[in-house]
């Protein structure tokens, strides 16, 4: 099926009991057993089914089955939120003494997990001069278990070279693991560029509403664990935790997520409620129509800015001469994505003026909203961070970066330009009272 249609019907059969066409919100903390066998056969994982909702529940499976369908993966794990699958994803890999390496340009909070609570933890984190493949190659060691990007920055707007980046890793026996909660996988389906494994906080355009916070992390099922065994014990050997379980025996290609599942989110428990898979399963089936209104409506959007005198520099990968203009058009399909910063001339206090004055737009720290979206980054989503840090990341401290909603496209731009207008008039009336 077509990313459209999975997004609609994927992971679900009309119930069998009720003939529920929706997928019933099954609000329940346990399930109850045939008998002493049937729960012991359950709980030795040697039968499929459902046991306790911190382990698996039956619509949260729906969702679990329906991203990884729609990202191409063989499974997922469905989280509380985006955070959460990140964490589940890396401790998944690594443990104390090994490393990760990373691009440098990242969502903010996921630079403060990898900058110091996974190094609290033992796990370093060797972030690389740049987004390359060749800068990334330099860091790997022995230690690495992980290579990890996001598809598209947050904020940075850069473009990661998914398919020489998934190389690098394969060729040093590491799996490359992607953040695609910018792009989508109605724009870009990792997997299909070699990444191993896709994370994603589903909080943003796959819920699409702004109304509930989740994370998923979803496996191809390619990385061949076995053939790297020493790198990859825990996947390999007995674990002590689960009756001398070796994942890859028991679950072949489904190994990655199941010990994510019956290790990371039995034990520290950080489940999506039912409500909320219900919820974010109602936004998913519409994902596809507002992506395609998103990305119609930030070409407008950057194109005004861009013809704008009051406006200093637009970064949009829409434009040919951005330095990523051609990973947009092969990995996104020319549809660069809604998530898109700029500068007003005047610096950080016309920034603010025109942050101030913004009336339809919102002014928080959320992207991926049906919603058009604004946000300053130095002050909100990166302000843990040093002016050195910033400068990796790409946060200049005039940024302001729009998520662009799927509104009437010149009732935005009607914002933006009074906002504009606002952001020129505070100097002019400091000037006058000098
Ligand atoms: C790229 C990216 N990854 C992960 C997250 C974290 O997601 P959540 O807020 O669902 O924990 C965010 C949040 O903004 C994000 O932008």
């Amino acid at each position: 099926m077509k990313s459209e249609t999975i997004a609609i019907h994927g992971g679900y059969e009309t119930d069998p009991t009720t003939k529920a066409v929706a997928v019933p919100i099954y609000q329940t903390v346990a399930y109850e057993f045939d008998s002493a066998d049937h729960g012991a056969a359950l709980f030795n994982l040697e039968i499929g089914g459902f046991r306790y909702s911190r382990i698996s529940n039956p619509t949260t499976a729906v969702l679990e089955r329906r991203i990884a369908q729609l990202e191409g993966g063989v499974d997922a794990l469905c989280v509380a939120s985006g955070q959460a699958a990140l964490s589940y994803a890396i401790l998944n890999l690594a443990g104390m003494g090994h490393n990760i390496v990373s691009v440098p340009q990242l969502y903010g909070t996921t630079y403060t997990l990898f900058g110091h609570i996974l190094p609290s933890q033992g796990i370093s984190v060797r972030f690389a001069a740049s987004d390359s493949a060749d800068a990334i190659e330099k860091l790997i060691d022995d230690n690495t278990r992980a290579v990890f990007c996001e598809s598209v920055g947050n904020p940075a707007g850069n473009i990661c070279d998914i398919e020489s980046l998934a190389q690098v890793a394969e060729r040093n026996g590491v799996p490359l693991v992607v953040d695609n909660t910018v792009a989508t996988p109605i724009l870009l389906r990792p997997i299909d560029y070699g990444a191993h494994i896709v994370v994603h906080s589903l909080t943003k355009f796959l819920g699409g509403h702004g109304t509930t916070l989740g994370g998923a992390v979803v496996d191809s099922g390619r990385f061949a664990w076995k053939d790297h065994a020493r790198r990859f014990r825990q996947f390999n050997e007995p674990d002590a935790s689960y009756h001398g379980l070796v994942y890859t025996d028991h679950f072949g290609a489904h190994a990655y997520i199941a010990r994510a599942r019956s290790v990371f989110q039995r034990t520290t428990g950080a489940i999506l409620s039912p409500l909320s898979s219900f919820l974010l399963l109602q936004g998913i089936e519409t994902v596809a129509l507002r992506v395609e209104r998103h990305v119609h409506n930030a070409r407008r959007v950057a194109e005004f800015l861009r013809d704008d005198p009051r406006v200093e520099w637009v970064n949009y990968a829409g434009f040919p001469d951005h330095p990523h203009h051609a990973l947009a058009q092969k990995y996104l399909g020319g549809r660069a994505c809604s998530l898109l910063t700029f500068g007003v001339f005047g610096g950080l206090e016309a920034g603010k003026a025109f942050y101030d004055a913004l009336r339809l737009i919102k002014r928080l720290v959320n992207m991926g909203d049906a919603k058009s979206l604004a946000c300053h980054p130095a002050s909100t989503t990166h302000r843990q961070m040093s002016a050195e840090e910033h400068a990796r990341a790409g946060v200049k401290p005039e940024m302001i970066r729009l998520s662009i909603g799927i509104e009437h496209v010149d009732d935005i731009i009607a914002d933006l330009d009074q906002a504009l207008a606002a952001s020129q008039a505070r100097p002019a009336a400091l000037r006058a009272a000098e």
